[in-house]
């Protein structure tokens, strides 16, 4: 679900609701810096009248107003610049909070469409612009046009002739901004999103490092990359033959306008028409029109960038969540019976669970069996909600998805196909698991998991780092830790994923006993091929293409010769079992 445009200017207005009294101060400190913008202009003109009228006090006097003015103007910069910080720097603080909140609380699928380049591209460089757009820029768009106004009515009292005719060049300036940022525009939106690729690229291919090294692929990758940074070159070209002729043409419309207001304005001035004191100012407060004419076309795409950058965050702050909070207490509910009815899902086009059915009663250890791709892993996504399914998954003939999230997990404990672990110590991973765990509670789910054997002989032991994605460790060490923490967690349903298949042959026996051992105190759900598991279950669902095509028990199965049996003999490990 997305929200229109229109919400995006109504986020950014709600904070200057949220920040009133600094906004309030921005506005103050604008009129300020018109003014004191004007003063200078004011100053220019006296003090060249008094020197040229030879007006020593006249001249004195104003010497002082020139010191008070640049004294105003150090004190004002100060405290402009850092207002003009500090909203910027709140939005941001609080926009990549809140965004960041939200991509946590989204739908699994969400993160299968986009990548987490693009999502870490939101947090950083679309929170960075609209930071800059509620500082920076909005108060140049505002102050831009104003003081042109305010100069130029002041042009007008200071000689109107020469002020309609430089009145009439400007405009020129602002059909030039106008004509190019458009285009300008539509090529810093390419750029973005050309970003957005590269950055995705070079994630992807330092995480898949190892692959590349062991497949020579160095080659490949980098031609793919400087195709990439050759396609962001052409593009920041295109921009710059923009940037260049608008501010060529810019530049023309400028001096002109200058060269022409000097050329009359000197004649005026032997004509005795002006005074040159009158002249200097005329020019000074021609740069506060000319100026907003060639250097608003910039600010400007500034703007239109900040406002994309903001539909896109507030796009994505719009998307439907899939969780409302999430605090999870480790409360352990006890429970009759789960039960699937007629549950299926597709992830795109393909149906990868098919009208499942199924009662898993308390203290029952169900192991589920099939093929590669045959949707196994899926239905444990399934039971945990984090996809949305046709049909219901009861809980004491509750459907599940009436509960809230932190009800629906403190049922179960999953140990995913592929243990995930984070940068960080071996104790802070197991302790996912139940946060505040003690040391003691830590240490026993390691010993249960096996996982102890090996951590014993880590240099710094539990307090181990085990790198990003726990690349420091091998895959059954990893494994052994994602087993430590689903101990801790310590719910009534284990829900286990193919758990033996990083380990050795010796790691596995060790585990097989704590999955017997778990598998007599909980009800348990394991995918696996390993048979001694498999023969333990009280039930095998066999699945294919996700259907049960047999249920039963290692007994029954064998027994009646059917695809279990088959699925079976074609595993070596099977044909030395039956
Ligand atoms: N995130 C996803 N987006 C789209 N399709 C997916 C996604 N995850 C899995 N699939 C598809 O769904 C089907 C079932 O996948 P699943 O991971 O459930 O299989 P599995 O039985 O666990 O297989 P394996 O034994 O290899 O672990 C596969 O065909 C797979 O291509
Ligand atoms: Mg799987």
């Amino acid at each position: 679900m997305t929200k229109p445009m229109s919400t995006s200017k109504t986020e950014l207005v709600s904070y200057v609701r949220k920040k009133k009294i600094t906004f309030t101060l921005l506005g103050l400190f604008l009129i300020i810096g018109i003014l004191l913008d004007l003063a200078l202009p004011w100053f220019m003109m006296n003090i060249t009248n008094a020197a040229v009228g030879q007006e020593t006090e006249r001249f004195m006097l104003f010497f002082w107003v020139g010191v008070m003015i640049l004294i105003a103007n150090v004190v004002f910069s100060y405290f402009d610049t850092y207002l003009k910080v500090y909203i910027a720097s709140y939005v941001r603080n609080d926009l990549r909070s809140r965004t960041f909140n939200h991509f946590l609380k989204l739908p699994l699928n969400y993160f299968d469409k986009n990548h987490s380049g693009k999502l870490g591209s939101r947090l950083t460089n679309d929170v960075n612009l609209i930071g800059d757009l509620m500082g920076r820029t909005s108060m140049t768009l505002i102050k831009s046009p104003l003081i042109a106004v305010v100069a130029f009515v002041t042009l007008l009292f200071l000689n109107w002739q020469l002020a309609l005719i430089c009145g009439l060049i400007g405009p020129l300036t602002l059909f030039v901004g106008k004509v190019f940022g458009a285009h300008i525009r539509k090529v810093t939106n390419a750029l973005q999103q050309r970003m957005e690729t590269i950055v995705s690229f070079v994630q992807d291919t330092f995480t898949g490092i190892p692959v590349i090294r062991t497949y020579s692929l160095e080659e490949k990758m980098d031609r793919e990359f400087k195709d990439s940074s050759d396609h962001i070159h052409e593009l920041e070209m295109k921009n710059g033959k923009l940037q260049s002729f608008m501010q060529a043409s810019s530049s023309f419309i400028s001096i002109l306008t200058f060269l022409v207001a000097f050329g009359i304005g000197s004649y005026f001035v032997i004509e005795e028409r002006m005074e040159i004191g009158g002249l200097v100012a005329f020019i000074q407060l021609l740069n506060y029109i000319v100026w907003p004419f060639t250097g608003l076309a910039h600010v400007w795409g500034q703007f239109q960038e900040s406002l994309a950058a903001s539909d896109r965050i507030f796009e994505s702050l719009g998307e439907q969540t899939a969780l409302d909070h999430f605090k999870l207490q480790n409360k352990v509910k006890d429970f009759k019976e789960i039960e699937f009815v007629d549950v299926s899902f597709t992830y795109d086009e393909t149906k990868v669970i098919n009208h499942f059915n199924f009662k898993l009663e308390k203290g029952t250890n169900a192991a589920i069996v099939g093929a590669n791709g045959s949707g196994k892993s899926t239905l444990l996504k399934l039971i945990l909600n984090l996809y949305d399914y046709d049909g219901i998954i009861k809980i004491d003939g509750r459907n599940t998805k009436d509960m809230s999230f932190e009800e629906l997990l403190s049922y179960f404990a999953l140990v995913p196909q592929e243990s995930f672990l984070f940068p960080g110590t071996i104790a802070g991973n197991i302790r996912l698991g139940k946060e505040h765990a003690s040391m003691d509670e830590v240490i026993s789910a390691a010993k249960v998991s096996n996982a102890m054997r090996f951590i014993q002989d880590l240099p710094s032991t539990f307090d181990y780092q085990v790198g990003e994605r726990g690349n420091k460790l091998s895959g059954g060490q990893k494994q052994r830790i994602a087993i430590a923490r689903a101990i801790l967690k310590d719910s009534p349903v284990v829900l286990l994923d193919e758990p033996t298949s990083s380990l050795d042959r010796e790691s596995e026996k060790v585990l097989v006993k704590t999955i017997s051992d778990l598998m007599e105190n909980k009800t348990t759900v394991v995918i696996t091929h390993d048979l001694d598991i498999i023969k333990e279950a009280d039930v095998i669902i066999v699945l294919q293409d996700g259907e049960i095509i047999e249920t039963g028990t290692h007994r029954e199965l064998i027994q009646n010769k059917s695809e279990y049996y088959h699925l079976l003999n074609s595993d070596i490990n099977a044909n030395v079992a039956i």
